[in-house]
């Protein structure tokens, strides 16, 4: 009895979880009107854990991934990694490699970390800052993550159907090489991040 009520109670929320991101996929009003000021009302590192949360949900990228285009013409070849689609994630959403199992359903490729040899706290907080009027967000974050090997430990148990990349930050030559070969087994790509200013 308790098996089907909670078969019942996992339907009843994924039913609504469709619903309401389907709601808010055909009206960008919604996400404007209300899930954005929600989202803006945090300090950003706040929201971005929030949105972490959500995404590491099974569900929520479930709901989405019944939304993608999987078209041959999106297709490309980059330095002989086939990408399913052109976009990209960027360093800096996924700093820890955590979250790789609802992003891959979204781009072509995710650039994980920055990542560095041991494990970094970053700059005191704040450290990232919101310019609504100018659309814009300003970080000094300092390169918060968990470190190379914890990030490898993660990478190890995730089966990724896109091509992952890591992108590795040092404070010395030892430190980069160091990384790059922890990291290697692990990714298709390894971007070297040689220019971070707020450290
Ligand atoms: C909060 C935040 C954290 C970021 N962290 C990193 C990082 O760890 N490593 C890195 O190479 N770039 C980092 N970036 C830079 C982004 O990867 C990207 O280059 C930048 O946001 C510009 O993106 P755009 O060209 O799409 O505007 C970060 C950006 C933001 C906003």
């Amino acid at each position: 009895m308790t098996k089907l009520r909670r078969k019942f109670k996992l339907r009843i929320r994924k039913k609504f979880i469709t619903a309401f991101s389907l709601t808010i996929l055909k009206n960008m009003n919604l996400y404007k009107s209300l899930i954005r000021p929600f989202l803006f009302s945090f300090y950003p590192e706040t929201a971005h854990s929030i949105c972490k949360k959500l995404w590491k949900t099974s569900f929520i990228w479930n709901v989405y991934s019944r939304f993608l285009v999987n078209d041959e013409r999106l297709s490309v070849n980059l330095a002989g990694l086939k990408l399913r689609n052109p976009i990209g994630l960027a360093a800096g959403f996924d700093k820890n490699c955590e979250l790789i199992n609802g992003l891959q359903h979204l781009f072509g490729y995710l650039v994980l970390g920055s990542i560095t040899l041991s494990p970094r706290k970053g700059n005191e907080k704040p450290r990232v800052i919101r310019y609504v009027k100018e659309k814009s967000i300003v970080n000094a974050m300092g390169l918060p993550n968990d470190g190379a090997r914890t990030c490898m430990l993660r990478l190890n148990k995730v089966q990724s159907i896109v091509p992952l990349v890591v992108s590795v930050a040092g404070f010395s030559v030892e430190d980069y090489v160091e990384c790059t070969k922890l990291s290697q087994p692990h990714v298709d790509c390894i971007e070297i991040n040689i220019g971070c200013p707020k450290v």
